[in-house]
Formats: structure tokens, C-alpha cells, sequence
């Protein structure tokens, strides 16, 4: 933390295609939000920058889909996107849009810079272009088959499920998105930018001088590196987007991660007429939070066109996370497989710290992780309840009761009141230690151990019990307490900011800072209180119930799997008969506790019954399918699936829409027959 005069925190511009759902929060913008409160909190100097990304392919598409403009689709998600962040008190200086003329001068500027510079390749080449639609197919208007990973779905400009950037022509079996028709080759011209040119400054500049990056970043970046880079399109063939700032190139506007990384320098330049310290000064320590998907554009895209550029600092840190999942499954927009932030403000209304608490407590810092309601409600319940407010409530309820909501004097202090204070400073290091580091589910949990340790003070005094006797004693206890309470709520800020605007509406005192943290005296003897509320409340079963139905009620087909699979490899006829395909019977079907897709299944299958786990219980009711009678593989090596052995697998039959029908003998014969 040393060493710098200010801090530029941006977060990835969502674009304004689509409203925003809690893997968005979980990857980027809370723990982007933490970081900016902590700095603040410390008194630095900090701006924190977001908005809405509102170019590219993946807007028009929707508008397109919709049958509006793009204008109305950025219109109508800009506004409830950054109404959706401030209401869960992601506190950004800014969230600019990248329409606005501010930005469209910055970007066309860059790009001027860099074209005049000779930093460009200018390239006539062969593009896919879709006949019936008459348009050249960039980026997300074209899917095929990744060369990297096999992923069926991968994008024009980049498969999302290994990160790579690819270039449509990279693409296997390719299809346009807007007929489903194999694309032609067609003549374009087009500027690059020649990142293999760039490859000695970027293995000198991570991979020698940032190996304190997080693992899951410097990793990418490095095989990314190793694998040797390619010049990179910088503009397209479309009528959505910046027009190039170069003479007679009508129809082309700049690639859309050309112009959306130079929005984090428009915004800036939008808030404040001294942007140019934010980004020029090398005193100015730049984070970028983004999403794993995002790492090739902010540690190689981006710093290219900064390099070449030449007259900007490059990020001091890309703390990129990996993905939430939810319950068990990928988020997915196309399937409504997600919880989106909109509904969850109105169906959790005044629960955003709640929310903002457990996606960091299960936050994806170096993995993929999942989201699950019942993690939601014991987070809630377990932690937030009976352990934070718990012990806050019952400091400034005891307050209220004993001293009729006054501070009272501390008298002298035992061993223990003094071991419990001077744990305070230790934890606030530890805070800072984690907290610098971007390591933010482990700050959160640090910042409970100081709850932790209140509620240890207060079980281990027993002021109830002495109140009669020594309310000297339990005065000091009392203040204690109350010490405990104000330095937990300078802690908690970062993390939950709505509850300790609540603690300090109760404790009526606003004035602290995080150099304050380890005092005794923040809530002062004398001190008037106000009477306090329940800071958390229980969630009940119905309530998280209620949330998994509606996640399997709404969720939708999927816009992407319509056409049938192609026919895999060809196998021998010894390899099928290796397969034993029985009949057998459904006896007992239950759902698998803590899941919202896993059935547990007893069945018969002529050769004795046994345990089955299957993914189906978002098809089908338990009780719906006792006695059908289905096909299974019998000699499957059985798997432990959620702590069950699975002795075998269902045969289903899935559409490309997802929908999940059993396979099963058309009447009724013997369960144990083979299948050939
Ligand atoms: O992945 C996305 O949602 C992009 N719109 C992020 C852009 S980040 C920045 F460079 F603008
Ligand atoms: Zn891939």
C-alpha cells in the first residue's frame, strides 16, 4: 500500500444489454466496491469508475431480437443498471455510458493517436459475411466450435469457456448468428493491432515484474504468452459503434474492446477536470475488476494500446475472479438461469447487505463457485444473525436496559477485558493484510472473528448475572462492549454499509475512520444512544423454497442448443456390447437434500435393486415417477455423487432445448431384459 499518492479503481463496464444478476455482483462489483470503501475509509485519495459498455455486437443483437434500436436497449439497461448498483450501495464516483460524446471524442482520439503513430497494420483479408442477411459477421455474430477447448458455442472474438481470443476465421464448423447459415468469404479491409509486436514488453511486464498477480490471472496471461499472440482487428464491418476517425472507411466503427477499455478513461475525464493525474502520474496505483472472461482485454488488449499509445500508466493489478454458479448449474441469461438484481431488491427488499455478504463469504476468488438459497439462508441465519447481530444487538439492548442508553465509565480492567481490547488491532491488521492482497472472503471473515470475540466477552462476563451487585463492573463491561461495537462497525463498513449505517443511527455517532480502529474511546462515557432494532432477521424455509421454485419455473429454453448434436466418432460394434442396457423399474424416488437438481432413486433392476443419483428433479416430481418403467446402463462404474454411491446411469433422451424425457420400453416386459 505503500508508495502511492492515489488510486484509480475501475469495474468492468457491463454492457447495457441486459439486466444484472449476482454472479455480476459476486465477480466484479462488490469486491471492487470493498476496495474502494477501504481506501476511502483510510483517507486516500480514490475514484472508482464504472458504466455502461454500449457498443458492440452483443447490443445490437439484442435490439435486433427485440426488433427496437440499439439506442432503445442501451437506454432502457443503463438506467436500470446503475440504478440496480447504487440501491445495493455499490458506490461508484461515476457510471459514465459509453454513447455519451465524451467518449466517442476520447476513443476516436486514442485511435487517431495510435493510426498516426503507424502503430496499426492496415490488411485486406477474406471475412465470414452471411449472404442472406448481408452483413460481415464479427465477434458474437458468429459461433463455431473453439480450436483451443471443442467448446460447440464459442464466440467470433472469444470462447468464454477457456478465455481465449480468437478470431472469427480460428472458428470450427462457424454459423452466423442471425441465420444459422454457413457464412461465405467475402474482401474487407481492416486496421490491426500487431499484438505479437508487443509480446517482449508483456512477458517483461507480467511475467517478470507481476508475479504477485493472482495465480488465476498470471496463469492465463502466461500460457496466453507462451502460445505466441497474433495482430488483432481493431475495427468492423458494422453500422453500431465509434466510425473509425480515418477518411473514406464508411460502414467500419471500431472494434467494441477497442473503444470500451478507453471508457474507464472518458468516465474519468467526465468526473473531473484533473483526470489527467488519475492516469498519467505513475504515483497512481490502477485496479482493475473484471471476470475471468475479461483477463485477455485488461492484462494484454488494453496495456498494448497503452504501451503504444505512450502517454498512460499501466494497471498495477487485475484481481480477476472466476465465476459463480447457481445451484449447481452455469448462470445463464438465455435460459433465465440466474437471480437478477431487480427482483431480488423488490422480493428481499432491505436485504442487500445480506446478499452483498454471502457472494463475498462464497465469493470465486480462485475457482468457480456456487450460489445455492441454502447457503443464503444458514449464511444468513447461522452468521449474520446469530453471530453479528447477535452480539451487536445485545450490546446496545444491555445499554439500554442498565445505563438507560448511556455510555458508561470504564473503571479498571481485568486481564481478560484487556487481552479481548488488544485483539482488536491484531484483527485490523490481519483486515488490511487481506484486504490489500485482494483477498476479500477471508477479510469478511476476519471482521466476523471480531463479532466473534464480542460475543465470547460478553458470554464470559455475564454482566446479567452481576448486575445486581457490581454495576461498576458491569458498566466497564458494558463500555467494552460498546468499543467492541463501534470498532466492528469501522471494520464492517467495506463489506456491509447499509447495516452499519443502521449501528450508527443506533449508537447515534457518525464520525469514525479506519485509522480510528483499536481506540477506546469511540463511543465516549456520557454518550447519549438511541433506542436500537434487530440489525438481521431470520430467513425462513418457505422464503428460499419459494426462490428454487421460481428458478425452475421460469427458467427458460435455451436460445442456443435448437439444432441437433453431430454424430460422434464412429465406434466398433465391441465397443457398444461393452455397454449393459437393462430394463428396470423406478421403486423410490426422493430428492437429495441441499440440491435443487439431484434425485436420489431405488430401483429394480432384475438382477437386484439398487441407488441411482440423476440430475432430473428439475423434470420431474419424485412422486410422479414411481413405477415407470426405464432403461439404465447397468455395468457403469458407480460414482459417489453428493456423498451417495450411484450404481449406474439413466438412459434419458434430451432435446436440444434441454427438456429431459425418459427412454422406456414401449409396454411393459420383465425389468433386467438386455437392450441391443
Ligand atoms: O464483458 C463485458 O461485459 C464487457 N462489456 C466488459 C467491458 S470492460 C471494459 F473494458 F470496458
Ligand atoms: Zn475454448
Amino acid at each position: 500500500m505503500k508508495g502511492f499518492k492515489r488510486f484509480l479503481i475501475t469495474s468492468a463496464l457491463p454492457y447495457a444489454n441486459g439486466p444484472l444478476h449476482i454472479g455480476h455482483l459476486a465477480g466484479v462489483y462488490v469486491p471492487s466496491d470493498i476496495y474502494t470503501r477501504y481506501l476511502r475509509a483510510k483517507g486516500k485519495d480514490v475514484i472508482s469508475i464504472c458504466g455502461s459498455d454500449e457498443h458492440g455486437v452483443p447490443i445490437t443483437l439484442k435490439a435486433r431480437n427485440e426488433g427496437v434500436s440499439p439506442q432503445d436497449i442501451v437506454d432502457k439497461y443503463h438506467l436500470m443498471n446503475k440504478n440496480s448498483f447504487k440501491k445495493f450501495g455499490i458506490d461508484f464516483d461515476i457510471y459514465a455510458r459509453t454513447s455519451a460524446k465524451i467518449h466517442h471524442e476520447t476513443a476516436s482520439q486514442f485511435f487517431k493517436t495510435l493510426y498516426d503513430n503507424g502503430d496499426f497494420i492496415e490488411q485486406e483479408t477474406e471475412q465470414y459475411y452471411d449472404n442472406e442477411a448481408s452483413q460481415f459477421l464479427a465477434d458474437r455474430y458468429i459461433t463455431g466450435t473453439c480450436p483451443h477447448c471443442g467448446n460447440e458455442n464459442a464466440y467470433g472474438d472469444q470462447c468464454e469457456n477457456c478465455g481465449t481470443s480468437l478470431n472469427p476465421t480460428d472458428l470450427i464448423n462457424p454459423r452466423s448468428t442471425i441465420s444459422g447459415n454457413k457464412p461465405v468469404l467475402k474482401k474487407t479491409k481492416h486496421w490491426y493491432l500487431p499484438l505479437d509486436k508487443h509480446v517482449p514488453f508483456l512477458k517483461k511486464w507480467i511475467l517478470e515484474e507481476h508475479k504477485n498477480w493472482k495465480a488465476n490471472v498470471y496463469g492465463q496471461c502466461k500460457s496466453w504468452l507462451d502460445m505466441g499472440l497474433q495482430p488483432r482487428a481493431v475495427s468492423r464491418d458494422l453500422d453500431w459503434g465509434i466510425p473509425l476517425p480515418i477518411e473514406n472507411t464508411k460502414g467500419k466503427v471500431m472494434y467494441v474492446w477497442f473503444d470500451a477499455p478507453i471508457g474507464y478513461i472518458s468516465a474519468t475525464r467526465e468526473l473531473t477536470d484533473d483526470w489527467e493525474k488519475y492516469w498519467k502520474d505513475p504515483d497512481t496505483k490502477m485496479v482493475h475488476f473484471i471476470g475471468k472472461d475479461n483477463i485477455v482485454f485488461h492484462c494484454i488488449f488494453f496495456p498494448s494500446m497503452l504501451k503504444a499509445e505512450g502517454s498512460y500508466i499501466l494497471p498495477d493489478n487485475v484481481p480477476a475472479n472466476e465465476f459463480l454458479n447457481l445451484e449447481g448449474e452455469k448462470i445463464s441469461t438465455s435460459r433465465n438461469w440466474a437471480v437478477w438484481l431487480h427482483e431480488y431488491l423488490v422480493e428481499f427488499s432491505g436485504k442487500q447487505d445480506v446478499l452483498r455478504y454471502v457472494l463475498t463469504a462464497n465469493a470465486p476468488e480462485t475457482k468457480d463457485n456456487d450460489f445455492t438459497w441454502k447457503d443464503f439462508q444458514s449464511r444468513n441465519n447461522n452468521e449474520l444473525v446469530a453471530i453479528l447481530g447477535n452480539f451487536i444487538n445485545r450490546a446496545l439492548v444491555l445499554t439500554q436496559k442498565y445505563f438507560n442508553g448511556i455510555v458508561p465509565e470504564l473503571s479498571e480492567l481485568t486481564d481478560f477485558d484487556k487481552e479481548t481490547l488488544e485483539e482488536i488491532p491484531k484483527l485490523k491488521k490481519k483486515v488490511e493484510n487481506s484486504l490489500e492482497n485482494f483477498r476479500f472472503r477471508e477479510a469478511q471473515k476476519i471482521v466476523m472473528d471480531v463479532a466473534r470475540l464480542g460475543n465470547k466477552y460478553l458470554a464470559d462476563t455475564e454482566p446479567w448475572k452481576i448486575i445486581k451487585t457490581d454495576k461498576t463492573r458491569v458498566g466497564t463491561i458494558i463500555n467494552i462492549s460498546l468499543q467492541i461495537t463501534a470498532n466492528l462497525s469501522i471494520l464492517l463498513e467495506p463489506f456491509l454499509p447499509f447495516t452499519v449505517e443502521k449501528i450508527k443511527k443506533y449508537v447515534n455517532f457518525t464520525k469514525w475512520n479506519w485509522e480510528m480502529i483499536g481506540q477506546k474511546d469511540l463511543l465516549p462515557p456520557g454518550h447519549k444512544m438511541n433506542q436500537p432494532s434487530l440489525l438481521f432477521e431470520k430467513i425462513e424455509d418457505k422464503t428460499i423454497e419459494k426462490q428454487v421454485n421460481k428458478l425452475l419455473q421460469t427458467r427458460k429454453i435455451s436460445e442456443n442448443t435448437t439444432e441437433i448434436m453431430e454424430q460422434k466418432d464412429i465406434i466398433s460394434f465391441d465397443d457398444f456390447t461393452k455397454v449393459d442396457i437393462r430394463t428396470a423399474t423406478i421403486l423410490e424416488a426422493e430428492k437429495v437434500p441441499k440440491t435443487t437438481n439431484l434425485l436420489k432413486l431405488k430401483i429394480n433392476t432384475g438382477v437386484g435393486e439398487r441407488i441411482l443419483v440423476a440430475g432430473i428433479a428439475g423434470h420431474f416430481d419424485p412422486d410422479e415417477i414411481i413405477g415407470k418403467q426405464i432403461l439404465i446402463v447397468l455395468n457403469l462404474k458407480p460414482r459417489k455423487i453428493r456423498g451417495i454411491e450411484s450404481q449406474g446411469m439413466i438412459l434419458m433422451a434430451e432435446t436440444g432445448e434441454g427438456k429431459l424425457t425418459f427412454v422406456s420400453p414401449t409396454e411393459k416386459i420383465p425389468d433386467g431384459c438386455t437392450v441391443k
